[in-house]
């Protein structure tokens, strides 16, 4: 059954590899006899009729949703805050008068969005759920739900619900721009296949990421991510992913930041992952991989098919400029995976942590 290993060490190696499954999968639930992207017409209303979104979540759910605005805004044209819900609670910002909100969060059940989620029914405003269990209580409590489709996620760390998540954000964004009658030459049907596809190809590098792994990662206490765009959030998520399982202290910021501060941190041999997904930051990237070299460190870029230019950049296959973090986010999750491995840590079971954080 799903909830089994079975060939497995970990359930974290399974779902990193059941993410081209659930590309296919959610295609499938989204998609109607024309093979066209629909959803509910109650919530495409919502959507279209509101003045702004707001999305409120945590941890890695958060991070996803940092990419749904992204795609929220450029191809449906409409305004979108993300938020980490327990600072929202405590300090809701000021509001739009027709907000949206939406929540985002793979077991449903974290008591931080759960608050916000009361406070903003109790204000009388519509609020919209993305989970990957449609019975769990965000979903019960919520005007509308939209299901993930990830299937059991059982790993502390989450890797196939945040792909997930960006998936069906990107459905919604494509969805309600044709509702707005907004004008695309985005196939999103095909552009998800095609996500699928590297996404398969990415989880049979396995022994390329492992001795990534294993040269960048495993002597270190500490590590950086790098990235301009949306490749800032999936470097967000990176640093996450690598400090929950493997416990090296790990950062990821904007590439452009680095000179406020951050690049004082660099030494002889810190590692520095760098993401180069977007051709239009391409070459600031590219200069902050030579600052940070001038510095010493051991610098790993990540680069879209096409936008490589050393030999030793770990290489992407091509997908749309808006989906890379579906596939970025891909080694990131292997070269934590098998930093943890290697230095022994409970994969599955980081200590300190919970598979789904129900307290305040
Ligand atoms: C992800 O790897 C974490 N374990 C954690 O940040 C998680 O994403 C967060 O607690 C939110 O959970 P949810 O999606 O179930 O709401």
């Amino acid at each position: 059954s799903e909830m089994e290993k079975g060939t497995y060490d970990h359930f974290m190696l399974k779902e990193i590899d059941e993410q081209p499954l659930v590309m296919r999968k959610i295609i499938e639930a989204y998609e109607n006899e024309q093979n066209q992207l629909v959803l509910p017409p109650e919530i495409l209303s919502a959507t279209t009729g509101c003045d702004r979104i707001y999305i409120i979540a945590c941890g890695t759910s958060y991070h996803a949703g940092l990419v749904g605005k992204q795609l929220l805004e450029k191809l449906a044209q409409v305004s979108v805050e993300v938020h980490v819900a327990s600072e929202f609670s405590y300090n809701m910002p000021l509001l739009s008068g027709k907000p949206l909100f939406i929540f985002i969060s793979q077991s449903g059940e974290t008591a931080d969005s759960r608050s916000v989620l009361v406070k903003v029914k109790e204000m009388g405003f519509p609020a919209l759920t993305l989970t990957n269990v449609p019975g769990s209580t965000l979903s019960r409590e919520a005007d509308y739900t939209l299901n993930l489709h990830a299937g059991p996620e059982i790993a502390v760390a989450s890797t196939k619900a945040y792909t997930a998540q960006i998936a069906v954000l990107a459905i919604l964004a494509a969805t309600t721009a044709k509702a707005k009658g907004i004008q695309t030459d985005f196939d999103l049907v095909q552009e998800l296949a095609i996500v699928a596809n590297a996404m398969e190809v990415l989880t049979q590098q396995k022994e390329t990421i492992e001795e990534l792994a294993h040269a960048y990662l495993d002597t270190t206490r500490n590590a950086f991510f790098i990235g301009r765009s949306a490749d800032y959030f999936v470097c967000l998520e990176g640093a996450l992913k690598l400090k929950e399982i493997s416990y090296i202290q790990a950062e990821g910021f904007a590439g452009g930041e680095l000179k406020h501060g951050t690049i004082a941190l660099i030494e002889e041999g810190t590692p520095v992952i760098a993401l180069d997904t977007q051709a239009g930051v391409h070459g600031a990237i590219r200069g902050n991989v030579q600052e940070v070299v001038a510095r010493g460190a051991n610098a790993l870029v990540v680069s879209m098919q096409g936008l490589e230019l050393d030999e030793d950049a770990f290489v992407l296959p091509h997908v749309h400029e808006l989906l890379t973090p579906l596939i970025s986010v891909v080694p990131l999750q292997l070269l934590a995976y098998y930093a943890a491995l290697h230095s022994d840590c409970d994969v599955d079971k980081p200590r300190n942590l919970a598979k789904s954080v129900t307290v305040e």
